[in-house]
């Protein structure tokens, strides 16, 4: 079996999450079950750090990992032990044949493989991915698209040259080849022209890439983006068919200008034409696409009750919110948007006022009633418009099965472990954050559940009593307490 260069950390993946695949499934006409008594696979899973923050939280599901890295897997079950997990297997295999029981699960992911391995792996995936499906289970494939991948292939050539044969180890190989590539942006050939300043935005951007991605992506034996077409033709070879994409936004057209939309519509229903022309619009260069077996009936058209089924959360906080005007705060990266005054502002601040957890449409439309005097059908094409603009997202449960109210604060074994010695924490929303020294130190602090006054007062030897305060709401907000 042939051991992969080293390690690849692996971490919380949110559009992994079985309550956002079972959403989109449900929306499609697929009776997708909830997080709490589901069955996933994780094709490729690394250490398992997508899996294990997942196995924590839905005890009563199950959950398997395949991955060749013996080092990886052994790194995953160690920690899987150690929180004392019985719902996750990790099997160290190679996937060209490695067995899986057929029919067995209802979400299926492979993330960060199909573009990076060998052609005859590309196959075992989905052949592996197309066996292990129930019939309305989805599965959620990511891969390099052309042609907006092409330009990036320049800087994995360069890369590739620079590293050469000088070195075997994977960091070595990283800094020989930004070595070089910084050499090449610093030649008048380039600083000139907008080959430089492509080079020099890359740069930018592996200044905060840790090496492991730099070295599978640009460095790594294999590479291959493909057409989105492409892409359907081979899973449809493979007996599956294109679902959608787990990030609904990049399906909508609907920041396009009338120019592009004008041209959408010449495609009629032909909804693979209209993702291919998609990516090109948008210079797309990855993509998260969510398949399902074949001869599943998919319904595209959008359900009204599945909608107003589902749970409503907000990815965005209000800056001020006795005051909308000053604009939202993206959850996750704190960037900050003005959105214009009308329905889906006010609505947005109706849904972020139920916290990270969100409600559902039925509550929702109770709350949005003190505020906001509207039909129940406008509110849905609000709620509706809100979502494929990217403001809000659908799952099919609340992100955490633990009832809490806002004042008590507790955390997940999986964070706590992960605040001692990981880069990065996973949320109980699924997302993956460097938290600082101190942030880390707080989860730490938390024994149980606890209130937030009694968590402040503990960190007052490190902060003063405001600092505190903000960095628990902070940390709250974000799904970590
Ligand atoms: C870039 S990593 C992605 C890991 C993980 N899914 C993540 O999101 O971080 C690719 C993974 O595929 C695994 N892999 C590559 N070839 C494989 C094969 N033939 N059989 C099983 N696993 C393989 C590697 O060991 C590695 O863990």
């Amino acid at each position: 079996m042939s051991q992969p260069a080293f390690v690849y950390k692996t971490f919380a993946r949110r559009e992994t999450h079985p309550a956002r695949m079972g959403a989109l499934a449900r929306l499609h006409g697929l009776a997708a079950p909830s997080p709490e008594g589901c069955s996933m696979l994780e094709i490729g899973c690394g250490d398992g750090g997508n899996l294990i923050p997942l196995a924590e939280a839905y005890p009563r599901s199950s959950f398997v990992g395949i991955d060749i890295s013996e080092d990886a897997v052994h790194k995953g079950r160690a920690e899987i032990e150690q929180l004392g997990l019985h719902n996750l297997t990790l099997v160290c295999a190679d996937l060209s044949n490695a067995s899986v029981d057929e029919g067995a699960y209802d979400f299926v992911v492979c993330h960060g493989v199909y573009s990076w391995v060998a052609p005859e792996i590309q196959r075992a995936i989905l052949t592996m991915g197309r066996l292990a499906l129930k019939p309305h289970g989805v599965f959620l494939v990511t891969y390099n698209t052309l042609p907006g991948w092409r330009q990036r292939g320049v800087i994995r050539d360069i890369l590739g040259v620079g590293a050469g044969s000088r070195a075997d180890h994977p960091l070595e190989r990283c800094a020989l080849g930004l070595d070089f590539l910084k050499l090449v942006s610093k030649e008048k050939s380039a600083i000139t022209t907008s080959f430089g300043r492509y080079i020099t935005e890359a740069l930018e951007r592996f200044d905060s890439s840790d090496p492991s991605y730099i070295h599978e992506e640009f460095l790594g034996r294999h590479n291959e983006p493909l057409l989105f077409t492409d892409f359907v033709s081979r899973a449809k070879q493979g007996g599956l068919q294109f679902l959608t994409e787990a990030r609904v936004v990049m399906t909508s057209s609907d920041d396009l200008s009338p120019a592009v939309q004008e041209y959408l519509e010449t495609l009629g229903a032909d909804y693979v034409a209209r993702e291919q022309v998609l990516d090109i619009f948008r210079n797309r260069t990855f993509r998260e696409t969510l398949l399902c077996r074949g001869e599943t009936r998919v319904d595209r058209g959008l359900s009204v009750d599945v909608f107003k089924s589902l749970q409503l959360s907000s990815l965005y906080t209000a800056i001020d919110s006795r005051d909308l005007a000053r604009g939202f705060r993206e959850r996750t990266s704190g960037r900050e948007v003005v959105t214009p005054p009308g329905d889906c502002t006010n609505l947005l601040a109706v849904i972020d006022s139920c916290g990270a957890q969100g409600a559902c449409f039925a509550d929702i439309f109770d709350r949005s009633r003190i505020s906001m005097e509207l039909a129940e059908r406008d509110l849905l094409i609000a709620a509706v418009t809100l979502w494929r603009s990217g403001f809000i997202e659908v799952t099919t449960a609340p992100l955490s099965s633990l009832e809490r109210d806002f004042d008590t604060v507790t955390t997940t074994r999986y964070a706590r472990l992960q605040a001692r010695s990981h880069p990065k924490v996973t949320s109980r929303t699924h997302d993956s954050h460097p938290l600082s020294e101190i942030e880390r130190k707080a989860l730490l602090m938390v024994e149980g559940a606890m209130s937030k006054r009694s968590l402040v007062t503990l960190l007052l030897s490190d902060m003063d009593q405001q600092s505190a305060e903000i960095m628990v709401n902070s940390l709250a907000e974000r799904g970590f307490l």
